[in-house]
Formats: C-alpha cells, sequence, structure tokens
C-alpha cells in the first residue's frame, strides 16, 4: 500500500488525530520559516533579538526584528493546506491543532481547536504590568499607558515559559492522541520537540527534510505541506 493511502486508512481508523504544526506550514503563504536557506535565523542570531535580554537591553534592535516580522506577514493569509486541516476539524477527521507558529493561520483558515504554544505576535503587550496594547502603539514604539512599560508582541521568547493552558492542552491530546501528524517544523526547539515521542498513537511527519528522523516516527512524507495534505485530501475524499 502506498504512504498516501496508508494515511488514509490510518485517518480512518483513529478517533483521535492531532496535529501540530511549525513554520513549514506557513512558508506557502510567503511566510519565512527560521531554519531552511531562506529562514530568520540564516541572517540573524536569534540569541541577539528573540530573548528578554534583547527585549530590556536592546530596546531598539528587538523592537526592528519583531516590526520585521510583521512586515513579513503583511499581505499573507491561509494556504489551501490550512483551509484542508479546517476542513478536516468540520468534518471530524482531526480533534486539535497544537502550532508554534504565532500568525495565527489555523485560526484565521478556521480551526477552532488551536493551541498557540509559541504564542500570537497579533497579541501586544506590556512586557512589565501585562496590559494590553494595539500593534500601532507597538510599531510607534509607543510605551504602556499604564505604566510606562516597554510594549512586545505576545510571543514566548527564548528562555521564557510557554502558555501553560496551551502546554497542558497539547501534552494531553498528544499523549492520548491514536494519530499524531507533525509537518513543517525542523523539531530544534525544546520543549515542543519532545511532545511527538510522548504520544502512544502513530506518528507521521510531513516535512521539506526527513532525513535523521526515520526512526522516530512510523511514517514520512519528504515535500510540501501544501502539496502532500491535498494529495491526502483528495485520496479521503476518493
Ligand atoms: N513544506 C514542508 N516543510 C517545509 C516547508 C514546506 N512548504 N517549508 C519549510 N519546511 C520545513 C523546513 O525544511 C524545516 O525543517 O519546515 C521546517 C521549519 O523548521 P524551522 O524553520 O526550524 O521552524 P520551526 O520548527 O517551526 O521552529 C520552531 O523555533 O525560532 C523558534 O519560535 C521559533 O516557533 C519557532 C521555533
Amino acid at each position: 500500500m502506498d504512504k498516501v493511502n496508508q494515511l488514509v486508512d490510518w485517518l480512518r481508523q483513529s478517533t483521535k488525530t492531532v496535529v501540530l504544526t511549525g513554520a513549514g506550514m506557513s512558508t506557502e503563504s510567503g511566510v519565512p520559516d527560521f531554519r531552511s536557506k531562506s529562514g530568520w535565523w540564516r541572517n540573524i542570531d536569534p540569541s541577539t533579538v528573540a530573548n528578554i535580554q534583547a527585549l530590556e537591553h536592546d530596546y531598539d534592535l528587538f523592537h526592528a526584528f519583531y516590526c520585521a516580522r510583521f512586515e513579513a506577514l503583511k499581505g499573507c493569509e491561509p494556504h489551501e493546506g490550512h483551509r484542508i486541516l479546517a476542513d478536516w476539524e468540520k468534518r471530524g477527521i482531526i480533534v486539535h491543532v497544537a502550532t508554534q507558529n504565532v500568525d495565527g493561520f489555523h485560526k484565521a483558515a478556521g480551526n477552532t481547536k488551536v493551541d498557540e504554544l509559541h504564542g500570537s505576535i497579533h497579541a501586544v503587550r506590556c512586557h512589565k504590568c501585562g496590559h494590553e496594547a494595539s500593534a500601532q502603539a507597538f510599531f510607534e514604539q509607543e510605551t504602556c499607558t499604564v505604566c510606562e512599560g516597554k510594549l512586545r508582541p505576545g510571543i514566548v521568547l527564548f528562555g521564557e515559559l510557554l502558555p501553560e493552558d496551551a502546554w497542558n492542552s497539547a501534552l494531553h491530546t498528544i499523549k492520548t492522541a491514536d494519530l499524531v501528524i507533525v509537518i513543517g517544523t525542523s523539531l530544534q526547539v525544546y520543549p515542543v520537540n519532545q511532545l511527538p515521542s510522548m504520544t502512544r498513537g502513530k506518528l507521521v511527519y510531513i516535512n521539506r527534510e526527513v532525513h535523521g528522523f526515520e526512526r522516530d516516527f512510523d511514517l514520512l512524507f519528504e515535500g510540501s505541506a501544501k502539496e502532500t495534505l491535498q494529495q491526502i485530501d483528495a485520496a479521503l475524499k476518493g
């Protein structure tokens, strides 16, 4: 049996299928990922911009980087792969999406059960008192209207704890899943990279690069997230 039909079989047999995504899920929407040739970390050292030290001691650089991330999202929107996952939730084929992406594309495409494990770029807040602020206020380098603290996007910075509810929800659903489909992530970042190995269910990997993960997954699809999801969806409907 070929891999697509094997996965279709597993999807049909599974009563609890969970999807875990990373930046590779959004590159076909035009959003750069981090560790590919065209990724953010190819030209920028994350330790200089994506942590609390940068926020507190080099705010201009921190601010410039996250404005560039907002800019990179402009005009980008969910692609057919996101829409397929939303349709699969509606049809009861998947029960949950856990994502490392902060672009909000899974919810924008229509998924309602989404855990944003690394937060959301759209949720700007004061770093000191947590008071919410607008993205516009962040762009204009305004300070918090309550305590004059620095504004920051609601993205989990390196060294920060993940949002507790999102983590607990993703951990529970993945642990108890019959089938976990991991899409578009290099699985380099702790603790999300620990989640796949915690499931009791079958593990599938859809990624441009799968080398080195052969022993960790029951089925591997090397290639485009969008095209692979389209193939699987067509076979499901077939
Ligand atoms: N289809 C399938 N896979 C793709 C596609 C695509 N269209 N585009 C890129 N990929 C793959 C890349 O080959 C890479 O293996 O997706 C993976 C993306 O990996 P990263 O760039 O490391 O992104 P991610 O795994 O989501 O990073 C995790 O690191 O910097 C932090 O907080 C940031 O959430 C991010 C975390």
